[in-house]
């Protein structure tokens, strides 16, 4: 089955940017995404392609480049789907908030719409995948949506888990490590996974696309996503072992990377992972090993979020400790709210929880972030319900000119490691600043040994002091 029409449910941070590369890279192939949000929707139409709902570097190329001619964004659900050979499901899929698996299940309720809706529209055979992370046996959920539908059309479900990063999304996109298709082992479920296989040949060498059964192909994309997230405890832990001997942990780091069997990536000491997968999809994890009975193998995985949370609250601490155990008062400059640099998403950002641990200590904030928008500020804090709305506003101000920021402040606290931070004239920043003159930097990326040549009093993760 040669595939020429696509949908996707779903135009957000995976949708989005996944769907402009297929398109982008196989032109004969119509693709469609569709959101329920009319504003979004609206944003991926927009003329100006600087306004488009997600940044990420070079998506703007890459749509400007398809949309139009074989990319298309659309709210109209029903005809996308109905004109579709092979339906992505793209939607969010949050920590359940409420009921049974309160605060760590995944909420499926948009998939199983989607799943629904899929049922009553269609009137010929699709193939249906997987994209969104979701817990191991969802596909044999939607399947069971699905064929009972009776009407007689055959759907083949697929799991293709996206292992993109935010950031640097086109990139990964089109050159992954591997693209990994899981489906039924029977001769249907071959012919779909051979489908999507030649959709990603277009540009994806053979030997990085990896077939696997359903279930092999959903446990991977959360198991690769704990690792990765457990990688960054393990030298977080380390991190605050290195205060106390005096050791530097990015020497540690470099030390123990060098060797082969441990690699030297994702070994970045910093104030905590964020994003919106690393903790969900370990909840999930978690959530899952319970359901089964393994309590020792949900208790090793849920460490990995302790130990996050540990991080972002000792850097907080740290921070009222320094500045002699009170911060009321006292104005704190953020540089940085987004969960890492070259994204505007702020999804379980460290910044966050930094903000609302000081906020709690009567402290000032003044955030400038080159991408993430006032609005989402405010709305990641109003999200915790710690305080009203109206004392957030007032407690906490977002700015458009880092240097006013930093103004008459008495300390700045590094949370995004966005690159510019580093060219800044650090020297007019101290003239302007309250005295003693402390910076955090909580991504180590500034050159501290500079920084207290001008007079800075500087805190780095995981650097052991003098
Ligand atoms: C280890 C370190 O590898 C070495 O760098 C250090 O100097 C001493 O400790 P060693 O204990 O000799 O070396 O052997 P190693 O190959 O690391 O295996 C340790 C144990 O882990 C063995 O029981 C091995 O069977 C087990 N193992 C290793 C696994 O079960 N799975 C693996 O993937 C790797
Ligand atoms: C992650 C996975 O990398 C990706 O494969 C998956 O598809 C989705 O989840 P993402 O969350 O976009 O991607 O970004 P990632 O680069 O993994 O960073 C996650 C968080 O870990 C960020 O807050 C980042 O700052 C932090 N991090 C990462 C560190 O603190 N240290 C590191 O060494 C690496
Ligand atoms: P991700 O990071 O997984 O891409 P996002 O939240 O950025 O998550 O995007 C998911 C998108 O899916 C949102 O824009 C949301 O409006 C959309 N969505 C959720 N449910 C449906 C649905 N039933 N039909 C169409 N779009 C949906």
């Amino acid at each position: 089955m040669k595939i020429k029409t696509i949908c996707c449910i779903g135009a957000g941070y995976v949708g989005g940017p996944t769907m402009a590369v297929i398109a982008q890279q196989c032109s004969h192939i119509k693709v469609t995404v569709v959101d329920l949000n009319a504003s979004r929707i609206a944003a991926w139409n927009d003329a100006d392609l600087n306004k488009l709902p997600v940044f990420e570097p070079g998506l703007d190329k890459v749509v400007g480049e398809a949309r139009g001619r074989n990319l298309f964004f659309s709210t109209d659900v029903d005809q996308a789907i109905d004109e579709a050979d092979m339906i992505f499901i793209s939607v969010n899929t949050p920590t359940k908030t409420y009921g049974k698996g309160k605060g760590m299940a995944a909420d499926l309720k948009y998939i199983e719409l989607c799943a629904r809706q899929i049922a009553s529209v269609s009137k010929s055979n699709k193939i249906v995948v997987e994209k969104s992370t979701l817990p191991v046996r969802t596909a044999s959920a939607i399947k069971n949506i699905l064929d009972h539908t009776g009407n007689g059309v055959e759907f083949q479900i697929l799991s293709n888990p996206e292992f993109l990063a935010e950031g640097t999304a086109i990139e990964d996109l089109l050159s992954p490590d591997r693209v990994l298709i899981g489906g039924d082992t029977s001769d249907k479920g071959q012919e779909a996974i051979q489908a999507l296989v030649d959709v990603y040949a277009n540009w994806v060498p053979k030997e990085r696309i990896l077939t696997t059964n359903v279930w092999s192909s959903e446990l991977s994309k959360l198991t690769a996503n704990a690792f990765l997230a457990q990688r960054v405890s393990s030298i977080n832990s380390i991190s605050a072992l290195c205060e106390k001997t005096g050791a530097d942990v990015n020497e540690v780091a470099k030390a123990i990377g060098l060797d082969s069997r441990i690699g030297s990536k994702f070994l970045k000491s910093s104030v905590g992972f964020g994003g919106s997968c690393f903790q969900k999809d370990i909840l999930n994890l978690v959530y899952i090993a319970k359901t089964y009975g393994l309590n020792e193998v949900a208790d090793y995985w849920e460490q990995v979020i302790i130990m996050n949370d540990y991080q972002k609250n000792r850097f907080s601490n740290n921070i009222v400790s320094t500045l002699y155990n009170t911060v009321s008062g006292k104005k704190i400059t953020f540089l940085g709210w987004a969960f890492k640099k070259d994204t505007n998403d702020t999804r379980e950002s460290a910044a966050i929880q930094v903000a609302d641990n000081l906020l709690n200590e009567q402290a000032h904030i003044e955030v400038y972030d080159p991408k993430v928008s006032e609005e989402r500020m405010y709305a990641d804090l109003d999200y915790l319900n710690t305080r009203t709305e109206a004392e957030n506003r007032a407690l906490l101000k977002v700015l458009k000119d880092p240097y006013q920021a930093c103004k008459e402040s008495h300390a700045i606290a590094v949370l995004t490691e966005w690159d510019e931070f580093k060219t800044y004239d650090w020297q007019r920043i101290y003239n302007n600043m309250l005295k003693p003159a402390f910076v955090f930097d909580g991504r180590g990326i500034l050159d501290t040994k500079a920084l207290e040549k001008i007079g800075f009093v500087c805190y780095s993760i995981g650097k052991g002091s003098k």
